[in-house]
This record gives structure tokens, C-alpha cells and sequence, in this order.
């Protein structure tokens, strides 16, 4: 285990304005233990050697995103989170942020008083600006993105992008997001760009990183760090079978498959990536096209991809990772009856995993091991690599 280190102090908690990192105030080592026990509890078919030591998220400054609420009044908000009664909390020093993220908040509500809008106000259900999302790459680019209500939101932020730009020249994305209804969801379905398209996210060092393409409204894992070391995790236990074929089942902006594919670069690995969004789909395959990874990827539903695939089109491997649900009763089922050997799954959530692998009695555990990508709180990422029972 990795950051034994006692736990930060965090004045927000310590003042009791935001208890969103529960267990902030356990070190790190325990926080990971309880984890480990837990998925153990819900795993219980999993052997103890089978788990690998845990990958330890850090204890601060690992949050690669920031959904701030906006509060307090036009020319005087507040970025962070809002209070039972709707009240706006500041939280510009909140430190599970990655520090480039803290660095710009302040300079965001400038922009924002500047700009006069006014806060979107739940109680009252008036005002125009619900939240502002900021995310970071690992070379410091930003993603900005507004949730206004209303058209006139949208025209505000448009009229001055150029004073944001200026003031802050790493925002390589910056687009508005219109959220009309008064609904508990973080975004609405329309997006309008006015800077760039996607987040360049580099993961890897050394001579060959993988950079993926991070849209306005895809998917992406929120501990950088932790999401590097759980592709590496799936590219070894794919390396150690060495398939000829490989399915990324639910594969987002193709990060399980563009690392599986290159690992397997020189031998005949073909790696097919499925994903319901569009976006992220062309992302993973501008990915793949620069780096000269041979991965194919289609946009379609993944259970409805497993289904309608002919016998012989069946790959040797797939990869899960889907949302908190789970893959359900008709893909774990479908992946139960279809002879294919191995299986990685990669789950934000035991519960539903538990569920889904209780369907695939076929399948034995050879390796578990949880990736603490969400520290200071109960969530948690883990994967299994499963193989078929001879
Ligand atoms: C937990 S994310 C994983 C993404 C990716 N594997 C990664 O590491 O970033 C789950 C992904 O499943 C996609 N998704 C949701 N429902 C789906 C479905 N029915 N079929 C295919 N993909 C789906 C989401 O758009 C999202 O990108």
C-alpha cells in the first residue's frame, strides 16, 4: 500500500460546511483496509491470494474534475456546493482538487462577477448560472464548461469568452451547457462549444503515452493517476493470456482498449472498443489513429452488440467497465453461455459487480484488486480478471 501519510486537514469539514469526504479524517491505510474488507465481504468467492495489493489514490490534490455549484448573489457568488436551504458554500480551497483546479477558482468567480450573472437559485427556482465544471489535464489544459438555464446565460458567456480566454490562456475547452428544467442533475443534454472540442488527457510517460480525447460530455475517469495504473493492470492480465481477438465492452473514450491493443502491438491482437456515445467513440478513434494503435471502435449498445454477434466473430477476451448498474442480467448471462475464456471486469460499484458475477458461475476469479479512485469517501473502483473453469 502507497500514502500512509495522516489525513489532511480540511477546514471545510473541520468546520462541518461540507462533509462530502466522509472519511477524510482516517488515514489513508485504514480507508483503503475497510475498502478491501468490503469488496471481500460482497466478493466472497474471490481466494485472499487472488487480491493484489490495492492502488492507493492519494490523499490530496487527485481530483481531476471540480462540479462547482454556484451560489451567493450576481457579483458576489460563491464556487462549490449549496446548503440544505440553497444557500451557496465557497469552496475554493478544497484540496482533493488537483492544484491547477485550485489555482483557477478564484479567477472563475471573478469571471463570473464580472460577467453579472446571477446564480441559479433552487429555492426560488430563478437566476441563471447552476454550475461551473472545471477539469485538468495531465499538462495542465483546462476544460471549462458553464450550466446556464436559459439562452440568455449562454449569450452572456459567449459575449466575453475572449476576457476568459485572456485571463486564462491553459483553458484549451470552454463551452456552455444549457440545463432549462429545475431537475437534480448536474447537466442538460445541449452543449454549445465556443473553444476547442476535446481535453487532451496524455497518460504514460516516457516515450509512449496514450493521450485521449476528453469531450465536453464524455466520460472520464476522475483520479488520472489511479486511471493510468488500472489500464496498465488490464494490459498485463491481457498480456499474460495473449489473446488473437479482444472486445472493451462500454469502452468510453477507449482507454481499456487503446492500452490492451498497444501492449499487444506485433502480435495479432484484434481489439474492437463499443460505446453508446458517439463523441466518445470518434475520440478513442483519433486516439488510436495517432499513435498508430490498432484498435477499431463502433458506437452502438454493448449488450446489443454482444447479442447480435455471429459465433465466429466472438473474441477470445472482453473487457467490461460498465456504470454503476452493472452489465445486467441479459450480458452477464449472454457472457456466461458464450465460451469466451476471459474476462476483465472493472466496476465502480461491488454491489452490482457481486450481482453480475453471481450470473457467471462459469467463471473462477484468478486475480481481484481495488484502485482507490475515489479517496475520502465509501466509493471505489475494482477489477477482476475472470477465467472460465475447465
Ligand atoms: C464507467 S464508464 C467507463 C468508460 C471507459 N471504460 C473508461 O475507462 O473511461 C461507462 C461507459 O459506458 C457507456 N455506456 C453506458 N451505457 C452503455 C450501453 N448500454 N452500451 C454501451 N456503452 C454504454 C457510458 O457512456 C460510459 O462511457
Amino acid at each position: 500500500m502507497q500514502d500512509l501519510a495522516a489525513p489532511p486537514h480540511c477546514r471545510y469539514f473541520e468546520a462541518g460546511v461540507c462533509r462530502s469526504c466522509t472519511f477524510i479524517e482516517t488515514p489513508i491505510d485504514a480507508q483503503l483496509r475497510v475498502k478491501q474488507e468490503r469488496c471481500a465481504e460482497l466478493l466472497p468467492g474471490i481466494p485472499a491470494a487472488a487480491w493484489l495489493a490495492p492502488v492507493s489514490g492519494g490523499v490530496a490534490g487527485f481530483r481531476n474534475r471540480a462540479k462547482l455549484a454556484v451560489g451567493g448573489v450576481a457579483g458576489a457568488v460563491t464556487l462549490g456546493i449549496l446548503d440544505r436551504g440553497g444557500a451557496g458554500i465557497d469552496l475554493t480551497e478544497c484540496l482533493i482538487h488537483e492544484p491547477e483546479i485550485q489555482a483557477v477558482i478564484p479567477a472563475l468567480a471573478g469571471f463570473v462577477n464580472a460577467s453579472g450573472l446571477a446564480p441559479y437559485s433552487v429555492p426560488r427556482r430563478r437566476g441563471e448560472l447552476k454550475y461551473v465544471h472545471v477539469t485538468v489535464s495531465p499538462a495542465g489544459e483546462l476544460m471549462v464548461r458553464f450550466v446556464v438555464r436559459s439562452e440568455q446565460g449562454l449569450g452572456v458567456i459567449r459575449a466575453r469568452v475572449d476576457e476568459l480566454r485572456e485571463l486564462l490562456p491553459q483553458a484549451a475547452v470552454i463551452s456552455v451547457n444549457l440545463l432549462p428544467e429545475h431537475k437534480a442533475v448536474l447537466e442538460g443534454d445541449r452543449e454549445e462549444p465556443l473553444v476547442g472540442s476535446a481535453l487532451a488527457m496524455e497518460l504514460g510517460e516516457g516515450l509512449a503515452p496514450v493521450t485521449l480525447y476528453l469531450r465536453p460530455q464524455s466520460f472520464f475517469q476522475t483520479n488520472t493517476r489511479v486511471a493510468l495504473a488500472l489500464y496498465e493492470q488490464a494490459a498485463t492480465w491481457v498480456d499474460g493470456v495473449g489473446p488473437a481477438s479482444l472486445w472493451d465492452l462500454y469502452c468510453g473514450v477507449g482507454g481499456f482498449a487503446l492500452f490492451t491493443a498497444r501492449s499487444g502491438a506485433g502480435t495479432q491482437r484484434d481489439v474492437l472498443g463499443v460505446e453508446l456515445s458517439e463523441q466518445a467513440i470518434r475520440s478513442a478513434e483519433r486516439s488510436a489513429a495517432e499513435a498508430g494503435i490498432p484498435a477499431r471502435f463502433l458506437a452502438g449498445d454493448a449488450t446489443e452488440f454482444a447479442l447480435a454477434a455471429a459465433p465466429d466473430d466472438l473474441p477470445e477476451f472482453v473487457v467490461v467497465n460498465p456504470p454503476r448498474r452493472g452489465i445486467g442480467e441479459t450480458l452477464a448471462d449472454w457472457l456466461e453461455g458464450s465460451g469466451i475464456a476471459h474476462v476483465i471486469y472493472s466496476s465502480c460499484n461491488p454491489e452490482s459487480l457481486a450481482r453480475d458475477l453471481e450470473r457467471m458461475p462459469s467463471f473462477v476469479v484468478r486475480e481481484a484488486r481495488l484502485f482507490d479512485m475515489f479517496p475520502h469517501t465509501g466509493h471505489l473502483e475494482v477489477a477482476v480478471l475472470l477465467e472460465r473453469r475447465a
